[in-house]
């Protein structure tokens, strides 16, 4: 029986969120339903309020979320009631050309739950990226649940489904980050401080974290960061060059997204080294590089989507690492917050005052 519960809804544009009664359908063929325990709140999250990434009003928010598994549809296997999940909002199809090609982390169909929840009066919610977690529960497409050792905290567990895994990928996955690296993060908040832990975690022998915000640095350096620069002050690719014997960085991550940061971050970088672009841009924006630098400095220009993570194969990983103590997930836990708080919560995130608060049910 479908089952009403509290959840945080974006009314409409810029206007502030508020707690309302959603319907939760019992789960269809493929799909599942999941208790939420806790959900992280991410910069995604505002940019749907103030309709920033599409105007399908109103929106269910929250995507950053563990939980455990209630109910599942039919057919589904891989995860059963009573399953601890962290939730993804990059469900793999497994038979699009990426999927076919053995890149699935590139999947270009990936999919959510075909039913909708609604509001009291029937009208339907576009849950923020497919998932909708600021709710006591949520209906998801059973691919975007993924099952990991119920020993971890959910708060942190919670945050691996979006801006940490965006951040840690970005360094392991896409930018392939290696032993005895240098490597330079533009803007650490909640994705750029995920990415000076992971490029620690590959074994990087220098990382240098560039931020305007001091509290932003002094958070980098608590993750991993070997030297910071106050990007307010300095010239940021004289900076770097001069931390990295004249030369750059192997690895620059550019986790503001924009076109002044990803100019930093390509003259920033060594010759034939990698430029990794995980924030994201918005549409106004534009690139202007002189074609032969392009060609001259060689090395790569990657974009990283999701930090090109494959839930079924990081999540779980990266839960293993945590508890053994590896990687310290608390650490991006500002403050534990309720499903009441969320507006208040944005306030203090376009402030900078905290890495992630996170919603607890
Ligand atoms: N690629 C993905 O899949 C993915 C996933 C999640 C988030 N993101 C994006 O990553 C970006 C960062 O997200 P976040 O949650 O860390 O945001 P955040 O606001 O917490 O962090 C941004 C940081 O950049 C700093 N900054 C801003 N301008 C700067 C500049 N010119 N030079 C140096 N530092 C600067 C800010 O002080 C802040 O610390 C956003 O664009 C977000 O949309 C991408
Ligand atoms: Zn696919
Ligand atoms: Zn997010």
């Amino acid at each position: 029986m479908a089952q009403q519960v509290r959840g945080v809804v974006a009314p409409a544009k810029g206007e502030p969120v508020r707690i309302e009664t959603i319907t939760v359908p019992d789960p269809g063929p493929g799909e599942a339903v999941v208790a939420v325990q806790a959900c992280g709140v991410c910069h995604t999250d505002l940019h749907y309020r103030e309709g920033g990434i599409t105007d399908e009003f109103p929106f269910l928010l929250g995507h950053e979320a563990a939980g455990i598994v209630e109910s599942v549809g039919d057919g589904v296997t891989e995860v059963a009631p009573g399953d601890f999940v962290i939730l993804n909002w990059r469900a793999v199809c497994g038979q699009c050309r990426a999927c076919l090609r053995g890149r699935p982390w590139y999947c270009f169909d990936t999919h959510n739950a075909e039913q909708k929840m609604t509001l009291a009066d029937g009208t339907e919610l576009s849950p923020a990226l497919g998932i909708g977690a600021f709710a006591e529960k949520t209906l998801v497409a059973a691919g975007q649940c993924t099952k990991v050792d119920p020993a971890a905290e959910p708060a942190a567990a919670g945050l691996l489904g979006c801006g940490v895994m965006a951040g840690l990928g970005a360094a392991l996955n896409t930018g392939a980050v290696g032993r005895g690296d240098s490597v330079a993060v533009i803007g650490c908040g909640g994705v750029g401080s995920a990415a000076v832990l992971g490029a620690r975690l590959a074994g990087a022998a220098k990382i240098i974290a560039i931020d305007l915000d001091e509290r932003k640095l002094a958070a980098a350096r608590s993750l991993g960061a070997t030297h910071t620069v106050q990007a307010a002050d300095a010239d940021v690719v004289a900076a770097v060059r001069e931390l990295t014997g004249g030369f750059g960085a192997d690895v620059v991550i550019d986790a503001v997204g924009r076109p002044e940061t990803y100019k930093q971050a390509f003259y920033a970088r060594d010759l034939a080294g990698t430029v990794v672009l995980v924030g994201v841009p918005t549409p106004d924006m534009t690139l202007e590089l002189p074609l032969l630098d392009v060609f001259g400095r060689g090395g790569a220009l990657k974009s990283s989507w999701y930090g090109d993570c494959l839930p079924s194969r990081d999540f779980p990983m990266l839960i293993d690492l945590y508890l053994q103590g590896r990687l310290d997930l608390d650490a991006f836990v500002s403050e534990k917050i309720r499903l009441d708080d969320v507006e208040a919560a944005f306030d203090k995130m376009q402030r900078g005052d905290v890495l992630r608060s996170v919603v607890v049910l």
